[in-house]
């Protein structure tokens, strides 16, 4: 691994979507702080049964923690790693911005992408993700529904309701990321490898935005 990039942005704004589809493209490690700590909370793990509440509620999980997971699967990977949901606080990015420096990594492009929050809430509750970890594609039951109801397109397992995708999780999801997202986007917004991407469009509009960057940048 030389680089990490940084995906950015509000609970449904497509990072998931858009990570999957670049770390493919490019053949990144697609590193889903979420998806990591879904799969502790499910394995009942010590840190699952710790941070389960505070997910539920849309609250973040601390910092030492989330910072703990990262930094153990970072170590020994060959190719260039692409994160989404991490970071999240300014303590999470200089613990990170540590970690690449004194290991001789870059930071590579951080992504950030913006969509209007009255667009979020009908995307992440009516979100269904593939229930097996190692494929966990996403769908939207109007706009990207499964060909077969409650299956996963590419595996076949059952499709799943994220416990914190309803309307009322989602409202506390917001308001955490309202409560922490500038500082965090102001300690990023000055580097060269910012990018502000508006995530408004279809996931076809966003995808060829994000893969230009991605080019440009190879
Ligand atoms: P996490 O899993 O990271 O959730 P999130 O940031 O809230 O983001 P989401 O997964 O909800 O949305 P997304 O942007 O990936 O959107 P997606 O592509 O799926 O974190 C969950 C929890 O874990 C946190 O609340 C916290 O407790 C904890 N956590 C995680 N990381 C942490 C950290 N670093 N520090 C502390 N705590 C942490 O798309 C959403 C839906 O919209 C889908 O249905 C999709 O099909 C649809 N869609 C996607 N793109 C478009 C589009 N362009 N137009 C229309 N629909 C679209």
């Amino acid at each position: 691994m030389k680089r990490a990039h940084v995906f950015l942005g509000p609970p449904g704004s497509g990072k998931g979507t858009q990570a999957k589809l670049l770390a493919e493209r490019f053949a990144l490690t697609h590193m889903s702080t979420g998806d990591i700590l879904r799969d502790a909370v499910s394995k009942e793990t010590e840190i699952g049964l710790r941070v389960k509440a505070v997910m539920a509620a849309g609250n973040l999980v601390d910092d030492d923690t989330v910072n703990g997971l990262v930094f153990a699967r970072l170590q020994g990977k060959t190719t260039d790693v692409l994160f989404d949901g991490y970071p999240r606080t300014l303590q999470q990015a200089e613990a990170l911005a540590e970690f690449l420096s004194s290991r001789g990594l870059e930071l590579g492009l951080v992504v950030d992408i913006e969509v209007p929050e009255a667009a979020l809430e009908s995307r992440v509750v009516k979100r269904r993700v593939c229930s097996e970890s190692s494929c966990g594609a996403i769908y939207h039951l109007d706009r990207k529904p499964p060909k077969t109801t409650g299956l996963c397109d590419l595996c076949g397992s059952p499709l799943k309701h994220r416990s914190d995708d309803t309307a009322e999780a989602f409202r506390s999801r917001m308001e955490t990321f309202n409560a922490t997202f500038k500082p965090l986007q102001a300690y990023y917004e000055g580097s060269p490898n910012y990018r502000l991407v508006d995530g408004s469009g279809t996931p076809d509009e966003v995808y060829e935005v994000v893969v230009k960057i991605f080019e440009e940048r190879a």
